[in-house]
């Protein structure tokens, strides 16, 4: 049995598309093993937005003793924290090390960093992970029921 010229066209066309499929899932799988390499070295920023003011006022009760509340300050992600009742701390949260913004755990009183694990206590300082620096503190104080947040 011989083959004719239309046989021979239908499967150059099915390998020239099998040949074509091979790269495209090819393709797709590199950036499947790509994306989150970069995305480890270069995490995602919070934005700058509202909260450019070099100080800010608000109700001391939207952050009980023991609580924190995240905000923005100089436009920047940035957290108070009443750790007791005597100490009042504000900082920012952004990690520094990469960048990435740190999350508050009330468990263990600490700051934690989502990206790589970098720990910092309520004064900001490092407790351990990659950070290689402190977070940057602001002047935080209470005035007749309210908490005011300066640039130091
Ligand atoms: S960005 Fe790497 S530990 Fe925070």
């Amino acid at each position: 049995m011989s083959s004719t010229l239309a046989d021979n066209l239908n499967l150059d066309t099915r390998r020239r598309f099998l040949g074509m499929s091979a790269a495209f899932f090819s393709a797709i799988g590199a950036a499947m093993m790509v994306i989150p390499i970069f995305q480890y070295l270069w995490p995602r920023q919070e934005s700058a937005g509202e909260g450019g003011a070099r100080s800010m006022k608000f109700p001391a009760g939207e952050v009980p003793i023991g609580d924190a509340k995240f905000i923005r300050f100089l436009n920047k992600p940035a957290v108070v924290i009443r750790p007791n009742e005597q100490e009042l701390v504000a900082l920012s949260v952004v990690c520094t090390h990469l960048g990435c913004v740190v999350k508050w755990d009330e468990k263990s009183n600490e700051l934690r960093c989502p990206c790589h694990g970098a720990r910092f206590d309520t004064s900001g300082t490092v407790l351990g992970g990659p950070a290689p620096a402190p977070l940057p503190s602001f002047s935080a104080r209470i005035e007749d029921e309210y908490i005011i947040i300066e640039e130091v």
